[in-house]
């Protein structure tokens, strides 16, 4: 099976469509989200739409459950805030008590799937080091762990050594980091989203160029942070 993985697409309609536009995605045979579908950018209703049309398995991110008042906003920088808070009002109650329903994690086709570390996904830990890699390699058990949260591609193995290869085999007791698609932070303005083959039991990164100047514009029509356009186009 091919899945398609998505994450933090954060409200950004041109990265979100021209993802599931790309053609390697398209021959997947299901499509997951690990959460942060809001937040940050200027169309958080439309992304929630596709993202429940689209996709088989979705659980939430911090930015999710922020804009649907599940926590508070001092979790957030500045920007975030800002953000939460708009965006709290562009949701009606049929997209809050959708993402209220999703789960912080999950097990799908035999991998773990959160958000945040599997370690405690509600306490939002960012896999960033060796000693949380290793903890969500241990509470993962002999899954694969799949996750979003610091918007930078990479995998783990068992030990906590990081790898920045694009693709290759993953094993159980392995952590990948799909990227994300609507803000990258890797320095790589473009689109990320991850395919994994689950029979062949490999991995690819896939970046895909958009529309950022559209998404950046749409961000200042908003009346968002300016900020929060700017880094669209550095990527950070
Ligand atoms: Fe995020």
């Amino acid at each position: 099976m091919l899945v398609r993985v998505l994450s933090d697409i954060h409200g950004n309609l041109a990265a979100l469509k021209a993802v599931l536009e790309d053609p390697a995605g398209a021959k997947a045979d299901n499509t997951i989200c690990l959460g942060d579908i809001v937040g940050y950018g200027s169309h958080p209703v439309e992304c929630i739409n596709i993202i429940r049309k689209e996709c088989d398995e979705v659980v939430a991110g911090n930015h999710d459950q922020g804009a649907a008042g599940l926590i508070g906003i001092s979790h957030f920088n500045p920007d975030g805030q800002t953000a939460i808070e708009w965006t709290r009002t562009q949701l009606d109650q049929q997209c809050v008590d959708w993402i209220k329903s999703l789960p912080l994690h999950t097990f799908y086709y035999g991998m773990s799937l959160s958000h945040a570390s599997v370690k405690d996904p509600s306490s939002w830990i960012y896999i960033l080091n060796t000693p949380t890699a290793v903890d969500a390699v241990l509470a993962a058990g002999e899954y694969l762990s799949i996750y979003g949260h610091t918007h930078i591609p990479m995998q783990w193995n068992r030990l906590g050594d990081c790898s920045g290869k694009s693709a290759g085999l993953f094993s159980d007791s392995s952590l990948i980091n799909c990227g994300s698609v609507g803000q990258p932070r890797d320095g790589d303005p473009s689109a990320a989203y991850m395919l994994l083959n689950t029979e062949e039991r490999t991995f690819r990164h896939i970046r895909v160029e958009y529309d950022v100047l559209a998404a950046a514009t749409a961000i200042k029509e908003a009346g968002l942070p300016e900020n929060l356009a700017k880094r669209l186009y550095l990527g950070k």
